[in-house]
Order: structure tokens, then C-alpha cells, then sequence
């Protein structure tokens, strides 16, 4: 399965990916890795093993729509047949979502549907949850809204900050991350409206 991820930052995600790749996990082939960013450790770790990458700038673009097109063009040069995000920081727009006619992935560091958005973390730290977790799913034209394949909880400590959470869920989320590709690859993901049910 072609396969693009669009990253933004550290690639912490990305990294768990390439290697679940490598051990031969993952039935997936990493054909290209995108950014809207320059400069960050998802290109870099990329670069490192090979991974063709492009930065889309979005004040290279008269606006975001054209941005995305962009994007648009890239996977379809790179014949891409499954598209990863993982970590990145933009919303897709409706158009882009539309046109794209094989599964968009996401990995989002809580239960969602609770605490959506950015700062998830410190959302769930703020309200006082006694448990956060992560989330893999579909994505769709909302904001983190898509149908959920895969759901971890982590316990929330009282001693938590938002970097002591934000890590205990990043050590889920990358076997989670992966273990999600993994069987949406093998054609293990069926999806029934809101409901996906592993088979
Ligand atoms: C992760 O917490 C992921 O859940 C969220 O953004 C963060 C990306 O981290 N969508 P990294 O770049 O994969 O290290």
C-alpha cells in the first residue's frame, strides 16, 4: 500500500511508523513524507532513511486552498493509495477532503470525542479527567470527528504536568499508531457509517 504522511513536527509518530515498517510489521510502503514546515525532525528522520520529502510552506501559497492542491498533486504523482497524518498542525479543508478517494488516517492524543483540537493534554489535565488515552481514526471534514478504529486510555496521575501526560500517551500512541495502519492495511478496518468494527 503507496502510502504518504503528512507531518508538521518532531515525527515522533513518523519514527514509529518507518520502523514498524522495517521490522516488516507494518505492510506498507512509505513512498513520500510531507511538511508544512521547514526544518522539523519529521523531514529530517525521513531524509535519514531515504524517505523522498517536500515542505509546503503555506506562506509559499496565495491561500490555503491552493496549499492543499498542491498537496494534491503530490500524492497523486507518488500514486499514494493511503495518506498518514501524524502530527500535523493544519486542518484539511473540506475540498481537499473530498477529493481524496482512499482512507486518511490520524493519530490524536486523547479519547476522543473529548478534547478535540490542539492541547489535548492540557485540556484533559485542566478538566481533571482521571484518565486520557489516544485515538486512531478516519478522518473526515471535522475537527478530529472522524470514525475512531482504535482507542487506548492512559491514566491521568495527580502529579501530572502536561509534558509527563503528553509523554505516557506518546508511548501508546506509537504502538498504537502502527498497530491501527497494520490492520486497516490488511483489510481488517470495516467501516459502517460512524462504526468501524475490526474483523
Ligand atoms: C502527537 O501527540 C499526536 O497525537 C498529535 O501530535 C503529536 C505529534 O507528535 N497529533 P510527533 O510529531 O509524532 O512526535
Amino acid at each position: 500500500m503507496r502510502t504518504a504522511i503528512l507531518a508538521s513536527g518532531r515525527g515522533s509518530n513518523l519514527q514509529a511508523l518507518i520502523e514498524a515498517c522495517h521490522s516488516g510489521y507494518l505492510p506498507i510502503e512509505i513512498v513520500a513524507v510531507g511538511s508544512d514546515q521547514l526544518g522539523t525532525g519529521a523531514l529530517q528522520r525521513s531524509e535519514e532513511v531515504g524517505i523522498p520529502t517536500r515542505v509546503f510552506q503555506i506562506n509559499n501559497y496565495p491561500h490555503r486552498q491552493a496549499q492543499e492542491e498542491d498537496i494534491l498533486i503530490w500524492i497523486q504523482e507518488n500514486r499514494v493509495e493511503l495518506l498518514l497524518l501524524a502530527g500535523y498542525m493544519r486542518v484539511l479543508g473540506p475540498q481537499f477532503i473530498s477529493q481524496v478517494q482512499f482512507p486518511i488516517m490520524n493519530i490524536h492524543p486523547s479519547l476522543l470525542p473529548a478534547f478535540p483540537g490542539l492541547h489535548a493534554q492540557r485540556q484533559a489535565l485542566e478538566y481533571g479527567v482521571k484518565v486520557s488515552g489516544c485515538t486512531v481514526h478516519l478522518v473526515d471534514q471535522g475537527l478530529d470527528s472522524g470514525p475512531i478504529i482504535l482507542q487506548e486510555a492512559v491514566p491521568v496521575l495527580p502529579q501530572d504536568t502536561e509534558e509527563s501526560l503528553a509523554q505516557r500517551i506518546l508511548e501508546v500512541e506509537h504502538r498504537l499508531y502502527p498497530e491501527a495502519v497494520r490492520l486497516l492495511a490488511l483489510g481488517k478496518v470495516e467501516r459502517s457509517g460512524r462504526r468501524v468494527k475490526i474483523l
